[in-house]
């Protein structure tokens, strides 16, 4: 038997996030010593090998697997499948054991359940060990669907600073609404007051978002994940084709560490499109932003968000002077999520 796995290098030189993930479940589980050959298709180069046999496959997705024996060749583009098929026998690292969780399995498990199922698989698991990042629309349904789960469950929000005032009141609203305790994670004072001393209060339209974004949401998003085992987000497949397309319903978080050994991110809406969020708000009568009464769709930060054009997707309106594949800002970078 010989094994070739195809691994995605991204246009901008960046792994894909997705084969990383892959690549930790087969080392986890024993088994990617019996890989033969590891081959990269560069986005960027047609011509590279990966592309090649992606082309010669017919697979646009990554990573996948060719096994040949005894000159047949099988090719999965499923990590699970492939586990199954061509190691039944590889090691299944139990939570109690290795104090790891079996995020492939789980996936297989978790595909096609409802949010609803996701929120309370993940809360009966981890209860106030798991936090739901909370700032737009998608996450109070998610904070709706862990209220009626009945467990308990922690939420924190990137008090970045720089939020719409209407954002503001909205976060006291889901408080009261819900009677819960939302913790609001504030950058570090001697960071913002560097950055702006250095380079004044708005040098992300200079200079792009990341450097603002990592000291008014990352460092603080760090801090709110250390007392954390896993995490909610309000994260959907079709918010951004550009960077979002391989968002899972379940994954470890590779970016970021938790209080133990692993962080478990969730994406319970990962295949849910704005309308289904939406009529799940209306019927649940779930508190919203009253901005969104003002045509925004995605909010974010006041100065880098603003009301969606008509027809337009709703990604645009976000960071809307750089360009689209660089529209991320630092939370979602680790976890083929
Ligand atoms: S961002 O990375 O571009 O800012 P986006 O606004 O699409 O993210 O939100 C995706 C998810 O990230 C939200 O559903 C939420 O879970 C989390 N998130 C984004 N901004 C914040 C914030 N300020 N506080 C807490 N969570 C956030
Ligand atoms: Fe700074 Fe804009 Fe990022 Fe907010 S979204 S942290 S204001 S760059």
């Amino acid at each position: 038997m010989h094994i070739t796995m195809v691994k995605k290098e991204l246009a901008d030189g960046q792994p894909c996030k997705k084969c990383m993930q892959a690549e930790e479940m087969l080392r986890v589980r024993d088994v990617w010593d019996r890989i033969d050959d590891v081959v990269i298709a560069d986005e960027a180069d047609p011509q590279s090998d990966g592309m090649k046999l992606g082309a010669k496959h017919g697979i646009d997705v990554a990573p996948f697997f060719i096994v040949e024996e005894s000159g047949e060749e099988t090719v999965f583009t499923s990590i699970a499948k492939f586990l199954k098929q061509t190691f039944p026998d590889a090691k299944r690292p139990s939570r109690k054991a290795t104090g790891t969780v079996d995020t492939v399995a789980a996936l297989d498990e978790l595909q096609g359940k409802t949010p609803q199922e996701v929120v309370n698989w993940a809360l009966s698991r981890y209860g106030n060990g798991c936090g739901f990042a909370f700032s737009g629309a998608e996450d109070v349904a998610l904070i709706d669907m862990a209220a009626k789960s009945g467990h308990a469950f922690t939420v924190f929000c990137l008090d970045t600073g720089r939020l719409h005032p209407e954002t503001y009141h909205f976060i006291e609203r889901v408080r009261d609404h819900y009677g819960i305790e939302i913790s609001l994670m504030s950058p570090q004072a001697t960071a913002v007051e560097a950055l702006v001393h250095g380079k004044g209060l708005f040098s992300f339209y200079r200079d792009g978002h990341s450097e603002c974004c990592a000291v008014r949401k990352v460092e603080p998003l760090q801090r709110a994940l250390s007392k954390l085992d896993a995490w909610v987000t309000g994260q959907r497949l079709d918010q951004s084709p550009a960077t979002r397309s391989d968002l899972n319903v379940i994954g470890k978080d590779v970016a970021f560490s938790g209080r133990g050994a692993e962080l478990i991110k969730f994406n319970p809406l990962a295949a849910w499109s704005s309308a289904q969020v939406w009529a799940y708000i209306r019927e649940e009568r779930v508190p919203y932003n009253e901005l969104h009464d003002q045509g925004f769709i995605s909010i974010g930060c006041q100065p880098c968000t603003r009301a969606s054009r008509p027809g337009e997707h709703e990604r645009a309106a976000r960071w809307w002077w750089e360009d689209e594949t660089q529209r991320e800002c630092g939370l979602h970078t680790g976890a083929g999520d």
